[in-house]
């Protein structure tokens, strides 16, 4: 009983700490992420797809859906998402406005199609979603930004 309780004790520890360790933070998010030879590319990239409330809506179900975003950013954008707990660097907070102002939306296409290397953002185009879907979801992850001018 004895030996059994300690054991017990020293398993809740390890569990607590590995839960408290694994809080991992974002990297440098206002850093670019595409390669230098192909910003200027991405920058001048228009997103095809019109920001409409309907579009933000399309957005939000591939998001939550087919595209499995969430599972790593967070149902509410902050990077928090079940699986995004787990990474480091953590992923992207959509609710940073500072780093939507930085950002031009080629930039964010680039990375959904080429993914960020050495993350755990991957390629998900065309794995996962389509061009045109990537570019509806960005419209929804604009939307995570509510800040306006801050
Ligand atoms: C397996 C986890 C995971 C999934 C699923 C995931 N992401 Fe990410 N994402 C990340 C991580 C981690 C980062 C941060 C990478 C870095 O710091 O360079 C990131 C960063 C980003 C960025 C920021 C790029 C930049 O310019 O800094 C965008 C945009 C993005 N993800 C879009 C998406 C979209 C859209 C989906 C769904 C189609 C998606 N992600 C699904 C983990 C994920």
């Amino acid at each position: 009983m004895g030996y059994f309780s300690k054991f017990v004790g020293v398993c809740a520890a390890v569990t607590l700490l590995s839960v408290t360790v694994v809080g991992a933070e974002e990297k440098d998010p206002l850093k670019p992420r595409v390669a230098p030879d192909q910003m200027a590319d991405a920058k001048a990239m228009k997103n095809p797809v019109a920001s409409t409330p309907e579009s933000i809506a399309k957005g939000k179900a591939l998001y939550e859906g087919k595209g499995t975003c969430f599972n790593c950013h967070g149902k509410e954008g902050k990077g928090d998402g079940p699986a995004g707990a787990i990474l480091n660097p953590s992923p992207r907070n959509f609710t940073n406005c500072k780093f939507h102002k930085k950002r031009k939306d080629g930039e964010l296409f680039w990375v959904i199609k080429n993914g960020s290397p050495g993350t755990g953002m991957v390629s998900l185009v065309p794995a996962a979603i389509t061009e045109e879907e990537a570019w509806t979801i960005i419209n929804y992850e604009r939307s995570f930004c509510k800040g306006g001018d801050e």
